[in-house]
């Protein structure tokens, strides 16, 4: 029997269907530590693995059997990608499954932060809220604003897909060019020129600090920035200080550099949506997730190609 370990508690209905093609140790208490992993990775022939999950050098070498790892999820930053393709191991990941809810969620930031939501939350529970005014909480109207999609991938085109509703146009910066209602501009042109600008771009050596303080300075003073993608894409200490400074009007963010960790400079300001890792966090999303990743366990081992190999 082949021995399959699952790095946090999935579905039941995942884990049994894993069952009927291997051995499953499913570690329980939170995430796991690296020594751990190094640990009990030794006598996997596949490891179902979180973004959480540090999947280096040094847990492939452990892994003296391994042949997948799965992520439970669309990025794959968290692998050592090009060591485990050199020793022979498949990666895969969960794309699609989760694209309508980052999006759907990316919206909710949008939204949130627009019409500050969070922060009238915030007024009403510390007993801050004396009266209706005409002029209260002002937020800002997306209608007729542009939205600057930077990374234009399956979620930010289901991000874009969204806009008409909301009336605004779109603009996209990608090496690629998508056909379809959307302005394709250099990134210098869409910080400048857009009203939101929402991150979509996998995290990378080049685009780990793409939004620093250059990129901030380039924003509209009445633009916001949200990001659902990873943190490290933006300079937290930089993006504290543009927030502090006043050169954007807010941020919303899904992700951070340091996770759980968040900037301590942004924990005081209103003017930033600070949400936890929350982008597919939905119970049918999350079962789609797990249920992706399993089939791509039970495909590798039963001598199948995967069903998501990441790209090459
Ligand atoms: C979550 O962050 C994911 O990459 O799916």
């Amino acid at each position: 029997m082949p021995s399959i370990l699952v790095t946090r508690p999935l579905p039941s209905a995942v884990v049994a269907k894993l069952q009927n093609a291997g051995t499953v140790d499913v570690y329980t208490n939170g995430a796991m530590p690296a020594d751990v992993l190094k640990q009990r990775v030794v006598a996997a022939d596949a490891l179902v693995s979180m973004f959480t999950d540090d999947i280096d050098k040094s847990v492939i070498d452990a892994a003296t059997h391994l042949k997948v790892v799965a992520n439970v999820a669309v990025g794959y930053n968290n692998i050592d990608v090009k060591y485990a393709r050199s020793r022979g191991v498949i990666v895969t990941n969960t794309p699609d499954v989760l694209t309508e809810s980052v999006a759907d969620f990316t919206w909710a930031m949008i939204l949130a932060i627009t019409r500050r939501l969070a922060e009238g939350d915030r007024l009403i529970r510390r007993n801050g809220w004396k009266a209706w005014a005409f002029d209260f909480m002002l937020g800002t109207q997306l209608t007729d604003k542009q939205l600057g999609l930077i990374g234009f991938g399956r979620i930010a085109r289901a991000v874009a897909a969204r806009a008409p509703v909301f009336g605004l146009r779109v603009a996209y910066a990608d090496p690629k060019e998508v056909d379809g209602p959307f302005t394709k501009m250099s990134i210098d042109r869409l910080l400048t020129t857009s009203d939101v600008v929402s991150l979509h771009v996998p995290l990378t050596a080049d685009t780990r600090h793409l939004i620093d303080r250059k990129a901030l300075a380039r924003m509209k003073r009445s633009a916001y920035l949200v990001n659902t993608s990873r943190g490290p894409v933006v300079d937290e200490a930089a993006l504290a200080w543009a927030l502090q400074e006043r050169l954007i009007a807010g941020a919303a963010l899904d992700v951070y550099e340091n996770e759980p960790a968040v900037h301590p400079e942004l924990l005081p300001l209103e003017n930033v949506l600070l949400v936890p890792h929350l982008g597919s966090a939905t119970t049918e999303t999350r079962t789609a997730m797990a249920n992706l990743a399993a089939d791509n366990v039970i495909a590798v081992l039963g001598g199948r190609a995967p069903l998501t190999p990441v790209p090459a």
